[in-house]
């Protein structure tokens, strides 16, 4: 049976038990709804079950419109511009009064230009992503008047859920061999020069956003990147970029609160999960991460700035593989503080740093040194346990030499080397805190108690 007539079919079929059943959720059921309803449904090719399947199995709903993109005109080859049917299918979503869902069907590849799609929606919208989804094909086929730092950008959303078990691939290979990336030029130096690529998909000034269950890779820079956004909720993403990708993050968190992420497998070139200042209320569960950098907070405070960072808890998760474990990193000479974050339950697996303070944080090799920096304070770990590259020390906590980091709690931790017997002793500078239960390795460089004179209480000012 031909996908449309099948679509239009078990929607009239659906309309009629409807009917017939005169249920009380049928009964605000209106003439105009009915005929959006399908005429939406009946222009859709969509072979995707996903949502139809979804009205024939349960009682039907007709207050959720149904906008494939295939409606409005996407082709869906992979080749052909589908960013005007894709911003028409959102402004109709949108501008929906009632629950809508935006479809990306199954079975198709969507190429899309960058793009901004704009809120605030009347409606509760789902964009349902079940096929895939792809960008131009590295820089030279980036349009020279869009932007080269942003792909899919979603702004001033609230209340909306991505989701489906479709691909977003973000086609980063041709940015990743750009010359000005970091190693890429001559004896592994970084040639200087603008190297903006593209984060995948970015949130803007959102809230009451909810994304699950999307498979995305190889995104040309940050794979997600949340900006002054609130109540957020990740869950069950695959995130996946090889391991000298550059840059390419797999969640990136800044200016925002009331952030979930969870249940998500995270595989790439930096860190699985950054988070920046401004960011507060943060709640890591559950993630699988590596090979990659890590899960950090910072790097914090570049060019003197003032950086806040607080109530961050990372537990259950696991990583491998990867340059660090669990991570705070700040540049010298910032403002601010880190506080109130505890790493709990975190089991490593081959990790050259996997616990780490690096307040001397300086990405080209040539920072001065300065008085200044972000303040870190109220940092535990417990339950840390498993194995470490040699090539470093277990625990690396290199505070500020003005600064001192303070309350560092450490309780059952254990690490072993990963090869051989060889047990490098861990490195502290200026740092303060206690050690609840013996460690291993033993730690002797934590300073207990409080420094005589305190610095001055950042967190406070935050
Ligand atoms: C870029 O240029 C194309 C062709 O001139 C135009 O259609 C498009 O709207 C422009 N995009 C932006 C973001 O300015
Ligand atoms: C958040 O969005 C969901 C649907 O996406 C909605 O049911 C809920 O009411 C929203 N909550 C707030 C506080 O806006
Ligand atoms: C790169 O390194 C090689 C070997 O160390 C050296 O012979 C060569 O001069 C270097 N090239 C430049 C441009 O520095
Ligand atoms: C942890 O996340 C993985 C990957 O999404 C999932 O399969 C597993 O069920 C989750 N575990 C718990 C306890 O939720
Ligand atoms: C810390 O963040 C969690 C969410 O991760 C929140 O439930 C809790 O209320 C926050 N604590 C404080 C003191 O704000
Ligand atoms: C910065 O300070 C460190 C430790 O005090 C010292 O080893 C290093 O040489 C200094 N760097 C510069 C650029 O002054
Ligand atoms: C030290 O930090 C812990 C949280 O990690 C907190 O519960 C405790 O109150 C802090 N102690 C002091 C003296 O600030």
């Amino acid at each position: 049976m031909d996908s449309s007539y099948r679509c239009r079919f078990v929607v009239l079929f659906a309309v009629h038990l409807c009917f017939l059943a005169l249920s009380a959720q049928c009964r605000p059921f209106e003439y105009s709804k009915l005929s959006r309803y399908l005429v939406v449904s009946q222009i859709s090719a969509s072979p995707s079950p996903a949502p139809e399947a979804a009205a024939a199995s349960h009682p039907p709903s007709p207050q959720v419109s149904v906008f494939s993109v295939v409606s409005y005109g996407a082709v869906g080859d992979g080749v052909a511009d589908d960013t005007p049917a894709f911003k028409a299918a959102w402004d109709a979503a949108c501008q929906a009064d009632d629950p809508a869902v935006l479809l990306v069907p199954r079975h198709y590849t969507f190429m899309i230009q960058s793009t901004i799609f704009t809120g605030p929606c009347t409606s509760r919208l789902a964009f349902q992503i079940e096929g895939s989804i792809v960008p131009p094909d590295g820089p030279d086929s980036w349009p020279k008047n869009y932007s080269k730092r942003q792909w899919l950008v979603f702004y001033r959303i609230n209340g909306m859920s991505m989701q489906g078990g479709g691909v977003i691939d973000g086609r980063g290979e041709k940015w990743w061999d750009l010359p000005c990336k970091p190693h890429r030029g001559i004896n592994g130096t970084t040639p200087p020069g603008p190297c903006d690529s593209p984060v995948a998909i970015r949130f803007f000034w959102s809230s009451n956003v909810t994304v699950q269950g999307l498979k995305i890779k190889n995104s040309p820079q940050f794979h997600f990147r949340f900006d002054s956004c609130h109540d957020v909720h990740i869950d069950s993403l695959y995130i996946k970029s090889p391991a000298g990708s550059p840059n390419t993050d797999g969640i990136h968190v800044e200016n925002s609160n009331d952030v979930r992420i969870y249940n998500s497998v995270i595989s790439n070139g930096d860190d699985c999960v950054s988070i920046g200042a401004g960011t507060y209320n943060v709640d890591i569960r559950n993630i699988t991460c590596g090979p990659s950098h890590g899960i950090s907070i910072g790097s914090l405070g570049i060019k003197n700035s003032r950086a806040c960072v607080s109530n961050i808890t990372v537990t259950d998760s696991v990583i491998k593989h990867s340059d660090n474990g669990v991570r705070i990193k700040t540049w010298q000479g910032g403002f601010g503080s880190v506080s109130k974050v505890t790493f709990k339950n975190i089991i490593v697996d081959t990790v050259r740093n996997p616990i780490i303070i690096d307040q001397y944080y300086c990405s080209n090799k040539a920072c001065p040194n300065q008085t200044s920096a972000v303040y870190v304070t109220d940092i535990s770990y417990t339950n840390i346990k498993g194995t470490y590259d040699v090539r470093s020390p277990a625990m690396h906590l290199a505070c500020s030499d003005t600064v001192p980091c303070t309350n560092l709690t450490l309780y059952d931790v254990e690490l072993f080397p990963a090869q051989g017997q060889k047990i490098l002793d861990p490195f502290c500078w200026n740092a303060y805190g206690d050690i609840k239960t013996l460690t291993v390795p033993p730690v002797f460089c934590l300073m207990e108690g409080f420094p005589l004179s305190l610095p001055d209480n950042d967190v406070d000012k935050c």
